[in-house]
Formats: structure tokens, C-alpha cells, sequence
């Protein structure tokens, strides 16, 4: 992230009552993370400890990295491979002030939320990978104005990368690899190599084939089921022409042997 953008960043943070009450949400949004999410092996519950109650305890807690150690005030959540299921997270929105979110490698399912900007909107780091995800990509995310890191790869996620990703321009990485999307790829991520977006079978555009191409291939497609279903129409037209055949057999001369198929046909 360039340093302009990190100033910035600290005087919006500075500026908003977000660090007079930040303690109390923060603690509540881990409490709240720690209630929703499903946690097998129990790295949360027994980690997340909140007995303490000393400045900067969470700072502590497994993932947790705080703006100051003796403040309690998250600056990022990193719970990749921890093993945590269910939902997205929910409370995320009082952890105010939080730039980074990773829940990759875990098997969250659900919908990624539609309001996600609002609930964390100034998030440099956004981490799905390697999920359940499913449903399709927010277009709200294109309001994460400060969004330098998108990685989506390795999801469920469905429908198009929504169009309005070309104000996205702090993006340096972005991966939506292996998921189910489908259309064109806005303009803004055509920079980003082919292989951020494959396993996609239906999207299009730079850099991967472009649109018209993949449309061309579909009408080809299409023709083909077009000659099969005639085939199977010329096929019971051949059936009925023996059936007929074989009712009115003064009206043709055939072998023995093809009145043994239509017999055959008959039975079927
Ligand atoms: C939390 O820590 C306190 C002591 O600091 C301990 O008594 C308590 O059992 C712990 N709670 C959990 C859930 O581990
Ligand atoms: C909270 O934790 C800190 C450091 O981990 C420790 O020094 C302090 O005594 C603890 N306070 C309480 C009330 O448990
Ligand atoms: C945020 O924290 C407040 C105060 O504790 C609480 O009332 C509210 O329900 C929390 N919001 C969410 C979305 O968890
Ligand atoms: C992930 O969760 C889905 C349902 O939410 C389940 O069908 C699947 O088996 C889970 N996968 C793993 C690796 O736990
Ligand atoms: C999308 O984000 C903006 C703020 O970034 C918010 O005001 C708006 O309500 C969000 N849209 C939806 C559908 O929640
Ligand atoms: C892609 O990169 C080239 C140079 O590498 C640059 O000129 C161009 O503006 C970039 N396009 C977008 C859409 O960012």
C-alpha cells in the first residue's frame, strides 16, 4: 500500500470516534466472532480467553493483532487454517478500526455478506481463499476503497465479477481462481495473469479467450444438439418406417433378417 494511503488511513482513524470507544466494540466483535463461528478443534474458545480484561489483552488471543499492544483494538484478524466452520462471521462491523481480515483455508459456507464495505470498510486485506463460499460476489466490495489484496480462489462462488471492480484501482492482488463465476472480466483486472481466473468454465475476456470466442464455441455447441436431437428424429422415423413394415408386409419385400430386427423392435 503506498504511504499516502496509509496516512490517510490513520487520519480517518484518528479523526473518528471509533478510538474513544473502540475498546468495548472491539472485545465485543471478538466475543461475537467466538459465539458465531464453529470451531472443531477449539483454538478460539480455548485461546480466547476474555477473563482478563487488562489493557491489550486480546492482543494476545490466536490471530489477533492489535493497532498498539496495550490497546485493545484490532487491527487485523488472521484465522487461516484454524480449522473454523459455519457462516461468516458475524459482529466483524464493531471491530471498527480492523484493516486486515483472513479466514482463509478453513470451511466457511454461506454467502459472502452484501454489505461487507459497511461492515468493515476500511480493510486493505480481505482473505476468503480456500472456503466454502458461496452465492455471488458482493458488489459492495468494490466500495472497499482502500482493498489492496482480494483473494477469492478456491470458493463456490457463482454469477459475474461485478462490473463496478474497475474502481478497485489500489487492487495489486487479485485472485478469484477455481469457482463457478462466469462473464466478462472488468477492464481494471485484465493486468492480473490468467491464472487468477481460471477454473471459471464461463468466464471471458482478457486474459483469458475473449467473449465473442466463447459465444462462438456455444453455437457451435448448440448445432451439434441441434444434429443430435434430428438424428434421433431420423432414428424413430427408421423405427416407425419398419413397424409400418411389419403391419403391412404385402406393401414391402425385405430380408429375413431385417424382419428379425423389426420383431426385435417390436418386443422392446
Ligand atoms: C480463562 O482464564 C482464567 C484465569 O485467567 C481461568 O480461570 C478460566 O478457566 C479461563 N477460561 C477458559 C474458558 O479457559
Ligand atoms: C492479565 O494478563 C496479564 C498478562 O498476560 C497479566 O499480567 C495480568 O495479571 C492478567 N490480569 C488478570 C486480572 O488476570
Ligand atoms: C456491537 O456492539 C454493541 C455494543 O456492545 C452491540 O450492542 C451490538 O449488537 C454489536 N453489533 C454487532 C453487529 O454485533
Ligand atoms: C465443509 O462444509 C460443507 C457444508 O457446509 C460440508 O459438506 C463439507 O463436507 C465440509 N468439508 C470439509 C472438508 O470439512
Ligand atoms: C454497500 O456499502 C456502502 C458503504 O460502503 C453502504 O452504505 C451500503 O449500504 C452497502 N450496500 C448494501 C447493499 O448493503
Ligand atoms: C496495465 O498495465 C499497463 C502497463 O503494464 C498500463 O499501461 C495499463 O494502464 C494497465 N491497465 C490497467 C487497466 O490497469
Amino acid at each position: 500500500m503506498a504511504d499516502d494511503t496509509k496516512f490517510l488511513l490513520w487520519l480517518l482513524l484518528l479523526s473518528s470516534s471509533t478510538l474513544c470507544f473502540g475498546s468495548e466494540l472491539d472485545i465485543q466483535c471478538l466475543k461475537s466472532v467466538q459465539q458465531s463461528v464453529i470451531d472443531p478443534s477449539g483454538v478460539l474458545k480455548s485461546s480466547w480467553n476474555f477473563s482478563n480484561g487488562s489493557d491489550g489483552y486480546i492482543c494476545k488471543f490466536t490471530g489477533v493483532r492489535c493497532w498498539h499492544p496495550e490497546e485493545n483494538r484490532v487491527l487485523s484478524l488472521r484465522l487461516g487454517n484454524l480449522g473454523l466452520e459455519g457462516p461468516f462471521p458475524q459482529g466483524l462491523q464493531n471491530c471498527s478500526s480492523m484493516t486486515g481480515l483472513d479466514l482463509s483455508s478453513n470451511n466457511f459456507s454461506g454467502p459472502i455478506p452484501p454489505d461487507i464495505s459497511r461492515q468493515m470498510p476500511y480493510l486493505t486485506s480481505l482473505d476468503l481463499s480456500y472456503n466454502s463460499f458461496s452465492g455471488s460476489i458482493p458488489q459492495n466490495i468494490s466500495n472497499m476503497i482502500y482493498l489492496s489484496v482480494l483473494n477469492l480462489q478456491q470458493n463456490q462462488l457463482s454469477g459475474p465479477i461485478p462490473a463496478e471492480f474497475n474502481f478497485l484501482t489500489w487492487l495489486t492482488t487479485f485472485n478469484v481462481a477455481n469457482n463457478l463465476l462466469s462473464g466478462p472480466i472488468p477492464s481494471l483486472l485484465r493486468n492480473f495473469t490468467a491464472s487468477n481466473f481460471v477454473g471459471n468454465k464461463e468466464l471471458c475476456g482478457s486474459p483469458l479467450d475473449d467473449c465473442s470466442r466463447r459465444r462462438r464455441w456455444r453455437i457451435h455447441i448448440r448445432m451439434h444438439r441441434i444434429n443430435d436431437l434430428s438424428s434421433i428424429g431420423a432414428a424413430v422415423g427408421f423405427v416407425v418406417g419398419f413397424v409400418v413394415a411389419f403391419y403391412f408386409p404385402h406393401c414391402f419385400i425385405f430380408s429375413e433378417r431385417l424382419r428379425a430386427y423389426v420383431v426385435l423392435l417390436h418386443l422392446l
